[in-house]
């Protein structure tokens, strides 16, 4: 446990640690998002109580995200606390990597494995356009420091957004011949406050593939073209890392998912692109004992929807990305 009715072993924990983000990206929030008073957002104390829960449930792996995880307090502790939990085998963050010049350190030695860090272009003018505020620099800062404190393999996921980034693939994936990254390009997905900009402006991952090739030669698929995780990967000729890609629209991988997720407000979120959820931070701040809060969750994942319907038209019209925590 816990499984799905279908099957799937939901051993993969994401957890969405604030829905606060220094960054304000055009695919991500709009400019004057509202975000939820602190006493909504799960505790400290009670996200390492759910995570020992989720662990006895056979969870064993965690991604820490946001909005920004590293904005939030006491990260390093809370990184510690949880990656203390007996069965947690491993822990990573995804971020946008402004903060990880200060913090890779400290957070690699409380025991994240790696992070991925959020770029979708080299030029500084271009990632001011798409994340409205940010200074490239400091996420360059961020990667060297990540890497620097070995939180390997860096992977570096890049939103492609037509009119905003789309030739820059080419360039993204060229840093994989010199670097031993792993540069993920993913299409762009509907949500709550952006449907429309974010429908019209999808570039899949068949175009940004053509984009390359054209430019750099053939994609060799690794591993016989298998998924890892949500990304199906390449590699360039010759090259020290990997490209993949994450074609969630185009081409859903809805049936090898395994994962749970928990929004920052306590509710398990049974597929990113569902409304469907269970709040369990109601029933844990009114005193259900973990035995409770077990049943609670392995009831929910059992639910857990088939897959998405982005192909039906149908996009979750509830939250925006950075309160699920992609
Ligand atoms: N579609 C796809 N990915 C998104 N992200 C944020 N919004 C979207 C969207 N609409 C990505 C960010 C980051 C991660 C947290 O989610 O780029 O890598
Ligand atoms: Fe912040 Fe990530 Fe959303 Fe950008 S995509 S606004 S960095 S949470």
């Amino acid at each position: 446990m816990p499984y799905d009715r279908f099957g799937r072993h939901l051993h993969y924990l994401r957890i969405s640690l604030t829905d606060r983000c220094n960054l304000r990206c055009v695919y991500c929030m709009p400019e004057d998002m509202t975000f939820m008073p602190n006493a909504a957002l799960m505790q400290d104390d009670e996200i390492l109580r759910l995570v020992r829960i989720f662990a006895s449930l056979g969870v064993d792996k965690i991604r820490l995200t946001g909005g920004e995880p590293t904005v939030r307090p006491h990260i390093v502790d809370l990184v510690r606390g949880i990656r203390q939990t007996p069965g947690i085998r491993e822990i990573t963050m995804t971020t946008n990597g402004l903060l990880l010049s200060r913090l890779a350190k400290p957070l690699a030695e409380a025991g994240l494995n790696r992070v991925n860090v959020s770029l979708d272009t080299l030029h500084a003018g271009k990632f001011r356009r798409l994340t409205r505020w940010g200074d490239i620099e400091d996420v360059l800062d961020g990667i060297r420091a990540a890497e620097e404190a070995g939180l390997q393999p860096v992977k570096l996921n890049a939103v492609v957004v037509r009119g905003y980034n789309e030739e820059d693939v080419v360039e993204m994936a060229r840093l994989t011949l010199a670097h031993p990254w792993q540069v993920r390009f993913i299409e762009m997905m509907p949500f709550a406050g952006a449907t429309e900009f974010q429908r019209m402006m999808l570039v899949t991952a068949e175009e940004m593939k053509a984009r390359i090739e054209a430019a750099l030669g053939a994609l060799e698929p690794v591993d016989g073209g298998r998924l890892d995780g949500e990304a199906r990967l390449f590699r360039l000729p010759g090259a020290r890392g990997q490209v993949g890609f994450i074609a969630s629209v185009s081409q859903p991988f809805c049936a090898a998912c395994t994962r749970l997720r928990l929004a920052s407000d306590g509710h398990l979120r049974l597929c990113l692109l569902r409304e469907d959820e269970a709040d369990i931070l109601t029933p844990l701040r009114a005193g259900a004992t973990d035995e409770e809060l077990r049943r609670l969750i392995a009831a929910a994942a059992w639910r857990k929807p088939w897959g998405h319907g982005l192909a039906e038209g149908e996009a979750p019209q509830d939250r925006t990305m950075s309160q699920i925590g992609g």
